[in-house]
C-alpha cells in the first residue's frame, strides 16, 4: 500500500510540494491543512490551521499520515514534530528544539557565534531602553533592527541611521507590530552585497544542498517598497559560483548540522539560510527551518529525484542513502498578488485564463477558493506561475508570457524577476 503524507500550510509552495509529491509512485494521498483550491485538486484539504496543534495531531492519526513534511513555519516550534514523532508519524521537520534556529534570531546569533558560522555583527535587548542607548551611541552607522521572534518574513527592518533605527525600534517594541516576536530584538549591522537563498534536506548529520535560489521580497520593481513575503523567485541564482557553493556548503550548511547535532538538538528537515554574498565573504542574515515560498516553487520542479523517496529517508536519519538530482533547467517563478499587497486589498475575483496556460508552464496557488463562479482570489499572495527553460533569460520570458494569459481585478505583479 502507497503511504499517506500531510503538509500544513495554504501556499503556493504547499500546492509545489503537494504537485511533486504526487509524481512519486510511492504516495498513495496527500492531506494539506488547509490547503487552497489548487490544493485540493490533488490532495484532500483538511480545515485545520498551521498553529492549532491538537488538531493536526488528531487529524494525521485520523487519517493514518505515514510522513508529515514541514513546509511552513509555525507549527514546528509549537511542538508538532515532537508530537507526531511521540505518535509514531515518521517526520521530515524539526523537533520544537531544532526549530528555534528559526523561531528566535536571538538564539540564531548565539549559536552561529558558537560554531563560527559568519553572520553580521548584532547585539539581542529585551529592554527598548537598552536597545535605544545602543542605537543612540551607534554612532549614526547604518542597521537593521529585527524582531527575534517569528514574523511571517516582515520582521527585519533595514534603516540607513540612528533616527530610523529608533523609529524601527519604536515599530517592533512599543506599537508591537508583531506582537509578541518583538518582545526581543536583534540589532545588527547593515551589510552590503547580493542574497541568495540556500536550501539542504537534512537528516540530523547529513545534509544535501539543493540549487541555489533568488528571492525578490520587496513590493516593486526595482526592490522598493514594503517586505513581503516574496514576488518572486529564480533558480539557478545567476551569480553563484562553485567556489561560493563549496564556501557556503561547508561553513554555513555543514557548521550548523554539526553545531545543532553537537548542542542536542539534531537538525532535521529542510535548513534554508538566507545569505548575503559581501565583499568579505559570505554572511547569514537569518536561518528558516523550513523550505521558502517562492523558493519551493522554482526548486520542485527542477527536483528530478522523488521528493518522498528523499524526506522519507531524511525522517529515518537515512538521507546519505538516497539520491538527489536536480535538472539543469532554470525555473522563473513570478507572483500574482492582489493589488494593494502587502498593505490592504480585496478579495473575492473570479480569475480567468488558468486554462489559457502553456502545459508545461506550472501555476501554483496560494490565496484561492473555489466558490459558485469558480476559483475566486482569496489572499494577498493569489498565484506563482512558474516556467522552465535552458536559461533564466528564456524561462522568464516564457513565464511572463503565461502572467499575461491571467487575469483577475486589481491583478498585481512584479515585472523584473530574474531580470538580469
Ligand atoms: P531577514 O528576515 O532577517 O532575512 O531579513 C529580511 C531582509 O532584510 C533580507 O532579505 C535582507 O534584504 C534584509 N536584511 C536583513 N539583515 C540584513 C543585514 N544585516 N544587512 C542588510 N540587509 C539585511
Ligand atoms: N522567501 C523567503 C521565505 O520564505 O522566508
Amino acid at each position: 500500500m502507497g503511504s499517506r503524507v500531510l503538509l500544513v500550510g495554504s501556499g503556493a509552495r504547499e500546492h509545489a510540494v503537494a504537485w511533486k509529491l504526487r509524481r512519486s509512485p510511492h504516495v498513495d494521498e496527500i492531506f494539506v491543512a488547509p490547503g487552497n483550491a489548487g490544493t485540493a485538486q490533488l490532495a484532500e484539504n483538511l480545515p485545520y490551521q498551521p498553529k492549532h496543534i491538537d488538531e493536526l495531531v488528531r487529524a494525521a492519526h485520523d487519517h493514518g499520515i505515514d510522513l508529515y513534511l514541514a513546509t511552513t513555519d509555525d507549527p514546528q516550534p509549537l511542538g508538532l514534530v515532537d508530537r507526531l514523532r511521540e505518535a509514531g508519524v515518521a517526520c521530515y521537520g524539526p523537533t520544537a528544539a531544532a526549530a528555534e534556529l528559526e523561531a528566535s534570531k536571538a538564539w540564531a546569533k548565539g549559536f552561529m557565534e558558537r560554531h563560527g558560522i559568519p553572520t553580521a555583527a548584532a547585539r539581542t535587548f529585551d529592554r527598548y531602553e537598552d536597545a535605544a542607548a545602543h542605537l543612540e551611541a551607534s554612532n549614526e552607522r547604518p542597521v537593521v533592527v529585527k524582531a527575534s521572534g517569528l514574523a511571517a518574513g516582515k520582521g527585519a527592518i533595514v534603516c540607513n541611521d540612528t533616527y530610523e533605527g529608533l523609529n524601527a525600534l519604536d515599530i517592533i517594541m512599543r506599537r508591537r507590530d508583531f506582537g509578541s516576536a518583538g518582545d526581543t530584538v536583534v540589532i545588527e549591522e547593515r551589510l552590503d552585497g547580493w542574497e541568495t537563498s540556500a536550501h539542504a534536506f537534512c537528516d540530523g548529520k547529513t545534509a544535501r544542498m539543493m540549487p541555489f535560489t533568488t528571492d525578490y521580497k520587496r513590493a516593486q520593481d526595482g526592490d522598493i517598497g514594503l517586505n513581503t513575503g516574496g514576488m518572486g523567485a529564480y533558480s539557478p541564482s545567476r551569480e553563484m559560483t562553485g567556489e561560493l557553493e563549496r564556501e557556503i556548503q561547508r561553513d554555513v550548511v555543514g557548521r550548523t548540522i554539526e553545531g545543532m547535532a553537537e548542542e542536542g538538538r539534531p537538525f532535521n528537515g529542510t535548513l534554508f539560510p538566507g545569505l548575503m554574498v559581501t565583499p568579505s565573504g559570505v554572511r547569514v542574515l537569518e536561518f528558516n527551518a523550513r523550505m521558502g515560498d517562492p523558493e519551493a516553487q522554482v526548486l520542485m520542479p527542477r527536483l528530478q529525484s522523488d521528493l518522498f523517496e528523499i524526506t522519507r529517508a531524511a525522517a529515518d536519519g537515512e538521507l546519505a542513502s538516497v539520491d538527489v538530482a536536480w535538472s539543469d533547467e532554470a525555473a522563473v517563478g513570478v507572483v500574482l498578488a492582489s493589488g494593494g499587497y502587502p498593505a490592504t486589498y480585496k478579495v473575492a475575483y473570479v480569475i480567468e485564463g488558468l486554462e489559457d496556460v502553456d502545459d508545461d508552464v506550472l501555476v501554483f496557488h496560494a490565496g484561492t477558493k473555489q466558490d459558485q463562479r469558480g476559483i475566486v482570489t482569496s489572499g494577498g499572495r493569489v498565484l506563482t506561475v512558474v516556467a522552465r527553460g535552458p536559461t533564466v533569460e528564456d524561462a522568464r520570458a516564457k513565464a511572463y508570457e503565461n502572467v499575461r494569459r491571467i487575469d483577475f481585478a486589481d491583478v498585481y505583479y512584479r515585472t523584473d524577476i530574474a531580470a538580469p
